[in-house]
């Protein structure tokens, strides 16, 4: 199969090519403002199918439905309580993902075998016209090769996936960064699956104190049930295994500079790389006192990795609050959760 990419920005009827695509069942990859999605008619288990298969990701793990208007929530959930109109008023449209019980009518090819279907209403414009164009809600995980880092540009996009989908839309370098907040609406009180685009902090100004899921911290054992099958696979990884140190941004350039072999690279903050100039590989992911920036580029960044030759990598990480949380949880599973604490008391 030939990908077409589509640019908006050269061709009027691009956005209406990707609808008239999808409206017949195939694949197409969107660009949302947090990471590019893979996207299908999230009500025909064919076409969703086919997303299982360009990717190659496990069937057990659920795709989020995305909407380009509220009242289609209706048409998807079985019921819309206080607490996701009160998600919907603060970060509708926007990259927060809520998890509902879910209508009949989403098949369980795209929920995962699950009853619960996750929403998102994605702020980016393009995002919104496709998924006018095409009628129908969108079943979109993010468009990289399982296991792989998520995609930010229609380049990473075709990186994976040129061959085995029908188009991707370009349009241009994602504004988050990192993928949506997952938020459960499903048990006694709501729980957070994902950190992402919207912080911890945000969902607690709307909805008072939230659970945070055991699998954002600790990794999971593949047979465990997790709330997020999602976040028991190893993730976003480059090929060469990372080792993550966890503490100030001196503290941490330090301890790396130690390490250091032949064939290490390093994946540290812009205002660290000068520490490193004698390793064989550095990819810098944004200034150490800017998160917003970091999620911007962090994905990009792991994915240069796969174009050198280096045998292990460092990484330097965030604190875990803001939209840190998400670009710290992001390292943290490209490590395989392989993490040195440096502020732990080791006395
Ligand atoms: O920002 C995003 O959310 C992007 C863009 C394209 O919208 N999409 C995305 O999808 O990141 P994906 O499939 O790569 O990640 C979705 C995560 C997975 O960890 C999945 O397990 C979880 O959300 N998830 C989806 N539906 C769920 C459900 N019903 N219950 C629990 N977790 C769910
Ligand atoms: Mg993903």
């Amino acid at each position: 199969m030939q990908t077409k990419l589509l640019r908006p920005s050269e061709d009027a009827t691009a956005l209406e090519q990707a609808g008239a695509l999808l409206r017949a069942g195939e694949v197409v990859g969107i660009p949302t403002e947090t990471v590019y999605g893979l996207a299908a008619n999230a009500l025909d288990p064919m076409a969703v199918a086919r997303i299982f298969e360009a990717k190659g990701r496990p069937q057990d793990n659920p795709l989020i439905v995305h909407i380009a208007d509220l009242e289609s929530v209706k048409d998807i959930a079985t019921e819309f309580p206080p607490e996701a109109q009160a998600l919907a008023d603060a970060f509708w449209p926007g990259p927060l993902t809520i998890i509902l019980p879910k209508q009949d009518r989403i098949p369980m090819v795209t929920s995962g075998g699950l009853n619960t279907v996750g929403i998102r209403f994605p702020s980016h414009p393009m995002a919104q016209a496709i998924i006018r164009a095409a009628g129908v809600p969108l079943a979109a995980p993010s468009a990289n090769t399982s296991g792989r880092p998520s995609t930010t540009t229609a380049q990473h996009v075709m990186e994976d996936l040129n061959g085995k989908i029908a188009a991707v839309v370009d349009g241009g370098p994602c504004s988050v960064g990192v993928e949506s907040t997952v938020v459960s609406l499903c048990g006694e009180r709501p729980r957070l699956l994902r950190p992402g685009g919207i912080s911890l902090e945000q969902l607690e100004q709307v909805l008072g104190t939230v659970e945070v899921d055991r699998a954002l911290r600790e990794k999971i054992d593949d047979t465990e049930k997790v709330s997020a099958p999602g976040m028991k696979y190893r993730h976003y990884a480059p090929k060469a295994p990372v080792t993550v140190v966890f503490g100030t941004p001196e503290a941490s350039a330090n301890y790396i500079y130690a390490q250091l072999g032949e064939n290490s690279g390093v994946l540290c903050f812009d205002d660290c790389a000068p520490r490193f100039a004698g390793a064989a590989v550095v990819e810098t992911f944004g200034p150490s006192d800017d998160a917003a920036e970091q999620a911007r580029e962090i994905f990009d960044a792991l994915r240069r990795f796969d174009t050198t030759d280096c045998t292990e990598i460092y990484a330097q990480c965030p604190p875990a609050d803001g939209i840190g949380l998400a670009v710290s949880n992001r390292i943290r599973k490209a490590a395989g959760f392989h993490v040195i604490d440096l502020t732990e008391d080791n006395t």
